[in-house]
């Protein structure tokens, strides 16, 4: 018998949300109870972040979250996520908890215009249960793994030397931090306007100096080294890649926003950069670098030309609704 509780936020509930997300996303970085409560209290108090558990025998075996995403912020638009330990049976859990969700947002009585939930291609009774109930395939990233350990760069030699014959310096975000008192404000509006161009289903929502912190330069898989930025003359940012170490062990690592400023692309910079981020891996002693891209993106097309080996999409799944809310 499993029960469909509401969240109290206790720190016993925190762990066992934890050992769920451990079990269910074994590649996802450790957080402690501590970073994940702190996470979530700050959460901005203007955006929804609910979340349920599902209980069986006093054990926390499933939950689900429903949120406003505040970085891609769009009214009306409440994603979705779901945790089932494998152990269990997801044909009860997920109806019950899918349920739970939608009577809380039609109690909530705000707006619900679009409901939207990401998954991997290869849950495909999760994707087959949200079709049954009119969600449609908005968008598609294909997973990639680059294994670096045996790859020879030296191919690209001649790209690192045509970028830095065009003036454009690379530095990491250690050495930007001595050269520009306005680094934070700079790399901010960077890391903005290249999500703004971003393959994506929602725009982007520029983020305060706060949220900016919080979101990249508080993540505890931040490393200063692995962070590289492009500087044309006078110290213009104008490109970025950076990967991060969720993985503690450092074996696998997960590339974050690659981009460059817009009248400065298809100079070789966004190339340059994620070389400079495959060194990082190599001289770290990594095994991968995983990402994951749109499918018909020109970010997919220049990691397969670096080498990355394609593997499952992830599927980002919508569904509108035209009156109030209604599943
Ligand atoms: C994707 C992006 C980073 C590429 O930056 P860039 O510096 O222009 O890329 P490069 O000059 O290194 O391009 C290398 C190769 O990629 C391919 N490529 C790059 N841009 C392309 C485009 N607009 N159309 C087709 N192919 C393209 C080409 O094969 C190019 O080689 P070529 O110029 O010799 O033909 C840039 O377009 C961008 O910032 N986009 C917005 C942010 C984004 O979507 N990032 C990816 C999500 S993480």
């Amino acid at each position: 018998m499993y029960s469909v509780l509401e969240f109290q936020g206790s720190r016993e509930e925190y762990e066992a949300i934890l050992a769920l997300n451990r079990m269910v996303s074994p590649d996802s970085r450790g957080e402690t109870v501590d970073e994940l409560m702190e996470e979530e209290a700050n959460w901005p108090a203007d955006k929804l972040f609910k979340r349920f558990v599902v209980q069986t025998d006093g054990e926390v075996v499933a939950a689900g979250v429903c949120f406003e995403a505040y970085w891609e912020f769009k009214a009306g638009t409440v994603h979705l996520h779901f945790e089932i330990n494998p152990e269990h049976s997801a044909e009860q859990i997920l109806p019950a908890l899918y349920a739970s969700i939608i009577e809380f947002l039609k109690r909530r009585d705000e707006t619900v215009l679009c409901l939207a939930c990401g998954m991997s291609e290869e849950d495909g009774a999760r994707v087959q249960f949200l079709k049954e109930r009119g969600y449609e395939k908005v968008m598609g990233w294909v997973s990639s793994e680059l294994p670096v350990a045996e790859l020879d760069l030296g191919g690209f030699g001649p790209v690192t030397e045509q970028v830095a014959l065009a003036g454009i310096r690379i530095v990491t975000l250690r050495q930007l931090k001595e050269l520009e008192p306005d680094w934070k404000r700079k790399l901010r509006d960077l890391r903005y306007a290249l999500h703004c161009d971003v393959p994506s289903p929602d725009p982007a929502t520029k983020p305060s100096l706060s949220e900016f912190e919080e979101m990249v330069l508080r993540d505890p898989a931040l490393v200063e080294d692995a962070f590289f930025v492009a500087l044309a003359k006078d110290s213009f940012l104008v490109g970025m890649s950076n990967v991060w170490r969720n993985d503690v062990t450092g074996k696998r690592l997960d590339a974050g926003l690659t981009g460059v400023e817009r009248s400065f692309r298809r100079k070789k910079i966004a190339t340059a950069l994620k070389i400079h981020t495959i060194r990082y891996a190599q001289a770290a002693g990594a095994e991968t670098i995983s990402t994951r891209n749109e499918e018909k993106s020109v970010m997919l097309k220049l990691n397969l030309a670096l080498g990355f080996e394609p593997g499952p999409a992830w599927l980002s799944l919508r569904k509108t609704i035209d009156t109030h809310i209604g599943c």
